[in-house]
């Protein structure tokens, strides 16, 4: 079975504080959604494989890690999971990013696709999907499906609030893939809203209704 990480640091559950709270607005929103990924990121990349390569300090020569091994690419699902590509982006700039197009349905709450494009070697890369809410589950495993239908192998999902029915999807569909969650919430509401969640993450990143 994958791993299950909620991040418990009091600089992500603070920041998360003031994103829950419906009087922050879009600029504050976005710019602590890129925060939290960061720190989020911090122990996404833990397992990167590093080598050690021989450099030159001002003072000597030494042996030094570097980060090797296999490539990464970061999938957002959009629109919402745009806000957490350049958080990541800003640890690892050399990644490649995808981009799958997801909507909820509002009536069934069933993903509909709309859009893919993704990196040509993707089977050989080690792939973050990203988006902020993992409610129903419906929308990542979707994403999941597309990703692993394409070829890719390793599969990590990263969100920033996630409803337990959303987590036990994931794992019912796909026991394979990690999930690194900054808070995972009560329950879900008639609507498929996360409670106490944040609202639609999707909205409140763009300002649109
Ligand atoms: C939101 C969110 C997830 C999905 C989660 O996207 O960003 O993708 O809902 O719900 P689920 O787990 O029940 O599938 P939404 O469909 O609202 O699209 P948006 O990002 O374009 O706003
Ligand atoms: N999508 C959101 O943006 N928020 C939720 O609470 C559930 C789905």
């Amino acid at each position: 079975m994958g791993k299950i990480v909620e991040f418990d640091h009091p600089l992500i559950k603070h920041k998360l504080t003031i994103m829950r709270n419906k009087n922050t607005g879009t600029k504050e929103f976005r710019e602590l959604l890129t925060e939290i990924t960061m720190l989020m990121g911090y122990e996404i990349t833990r397992d990167l494989k590093t080598k050690d390569v021989e450099i030159e300090t001002p003072v000597a020569k030494t042996s030094s890690k570097m980060i090797t091994g296999k490539k990464l690419a970061i999938i957002p699902i959009l629109r919402a999971g745009l806000g957490m590509v350049d958080g990541l982006l800003q640890l690892i700039p050399n990644a490649k990013v995808g981009h799958l197009g997801l909507y909820r349905d509002p009536e069934t709450l069933k993903p509909v696709e709309y859009y893919s494009k993704f990196p040509e070697d993707i089977t050989s890369r080690d792939i973050f999907i990203v988006d902020p809410m993992l409610a129903t589950g419906g929308s990542s495993v979707a994403a999941i499906d597309v990703l692993k239908k394409n070829g890719a192998k390793s599969i990590k999902l990263i969100n920033l609030v996630a409803a337990p029915e959303g987590i036990a999807e994931v794992q019912k569909y796909h026991s394979d893939v990690d999930i690194y969650v900054a808070a995972i919430d009560e329950k879900l509401n008639d609507h498929g809203y996360i409670v106490p969640g944040l609202g639609d993450a999707g909205d409140r990143i763009f300002g649109t209704k």
